[in-house]
């Protein structure tokens, strides 16, 4: 284990513990709202979303359940390609649920447009989507997001559930690295 502060690795704080508390706060209470008394079955991209479905099923006060898929997009580089595999499927049966798809990030778009066509195709009422952050790269896809937390520039974040070599998942916080770590 190396001892260095975590802190020193970031550049500098996108939105603090208590925004991300507040804006998720807002997010659940639209979605109350929406769903009015529904059950609603929270699916979690792992493993990026663990944060944010923790802080908003807790916010919320529908009944809701919970399911979890991993899915990995092949792809050059970095960039996705759109082309999914599932890595850990559902355990749920979606046939009649109301299914809202609980993000942390939408980048391209091309994996979660592949994910809603995917979970669209096993006969739920409704899926719709929330992610706590989408970054404008998102716009060129064709895909309706109804509850979005933050609009962010196309700049890397961490923290929150979003890692960078699978480090930083843990902050309470967002923040962008500094380019010593990636560099
Ligand atoms: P799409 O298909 O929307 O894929 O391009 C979104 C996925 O890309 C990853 N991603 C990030 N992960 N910080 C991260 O930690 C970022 O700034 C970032 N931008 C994209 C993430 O896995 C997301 O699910
Ligand atoms: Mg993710």
């Amino acid at each position: 284990m190396d001892s260095h502060d975590v802190q020193a690795d970031l550049k500098h704080v996108l939105y603090t513990k208590e925004q991300i508390q507040s804006r998720v706060a807002e997010l659940a209470a639209q979605i109350d709202a929406d769903y009015e008394g529904r059950d609603v079955l929270l699916v979690g991209v792992l493993k990026g979303a663990v944060m944010v479905m923790a802080d908003l099923s807790r916010a919320l006060h529908s009944h809701v359940t919970m399911d979890w898929m991993a899915v990995s997009s092949y792809g050059s580089g970095t960039q996705s390609s759109g082309v999914v595999r599932i890595l850990k499927d559902l355990e749920t049966d979606l046939m009649g649920k109301h299914v809202l798809i609980v993000e942390d990030i939408i980048d391209s778009g091309l994996t979660l447009s592949w994910l809603k066509a995917n979970l669209i195709s096993r006969g739920p009422a409704t899926v719709e989507i929330c992610t706590l952050l989408r970054k404008p790269e998102a716009a060129k896809v064709e895909i309706d997001v109804k509850y979005v937390g933050y609009e962010i520039p196309s700049e890397f974040v961490v923290g929150y559930g979003l890692d960078f070599a699978e480090k930083y998942r843990n902050l309470d916080f967002i923040g962008t690295l500094a380019p010593h770590i990636y560099e």
